[in-house]
């Protein structure tokens, strides 16, 4: 099939997955739990710019009780990862098809327990740093919607990335541990789930630099 004809049939391949993504999402703002079915007390991860979907899939399959919510802004893309949670029937992870930048529409203050930032786009440090989905503006967006205590898990290949990353995470006043410049060779790999690049990274020899970013205090 060539790209041109699969990007034809987005719309109807959309609509056989419609019980996996909203056309409202704003319309979930304080109340994701209850609309997708899940207790209250459970806890809710969110990914951003979660590609083709192999790590949400996965890391929601493993577990099931946690609500899994996962934003992509372009549709061919998401497409994937909605049909693999369609095709595989996994109940508790839901998509949502637009721009990070409009998060805070989308959840209430302390609403989301963890976030996840997988090899995002690197973007030019000279002249694009503030499309980057740790830059500080963004940071401060998801400090809103994260619970105290609450994480962001960061990974990516890149080294100017991860520095820039780990200066604004401190500005932004995250506390940061499990860091590591070689991830699949580390402690933290034994419960690693691998991206879609991570593992053309790996395969490629480039190895994967992680931190986690928890926002200790409000
Ligand atoms: C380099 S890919 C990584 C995909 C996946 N996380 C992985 O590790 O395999 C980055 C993804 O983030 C998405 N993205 C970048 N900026 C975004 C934004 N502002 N809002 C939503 N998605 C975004 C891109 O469309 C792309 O699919």
């Amino acid at each position: 099939m060539t790209r041109m004809r699969m990007k034809r049939h987005i719309p109807e391949r959309m609509e056989k997955c419609h019980e996996r993504w909203f056309d409202d999402p704003a319309a979930n703002k304080g109340k994701w739990r209850e609309v997708c079915g899940i207790p209250e007390d459970a806890q809710l991860f969110l990914e951003v710019g979660c590609g083709k979907g192999k790590f949400c899939t996965e890391t929601a399959l493993a577990n099931p009780d946690v609500l899994y919510v996962a934003i992509e802004r372009d549709k061919s893309v998401i497409l994937a990862a909605i049909e693999k949670a369609h095709n595989q029937d996994i109940p508790n992870l839901f998509f949502i098809n637009c721009d990070v930048n409009i998060i805070e529409d989308l959840f209430e203050k302390d609403e989301v327990d963890r976030m996840y930032i997988n090899f995002c786009d690197p973007w030019d440090r000279r002249n694009k740093p503030k499309r980057r989905l740790t830059y500080r503006e963004f940071l401060n967006k998801y400090k809103i919607l994260l619970k105290e205590g609450g994480q962001i898990r960061f990974k990516t290949d890149n080294d100017e990335l991860f520095d820039f990353s780990l200066g604004e995470f401190g500005k932004c006043g995250f506390e940061m541990s499990e860091l590591t410049r070689d991830l699949h060779n580390s402690e933290y790999d034994k419960d690693n789930v691998r991206t879609e690049f991570e593992q053309k990274f790996a395969d490629a020899g480039v190895p994967i630099k992680r931190v986690v970013a928890t926002l200790a205090k409000k």
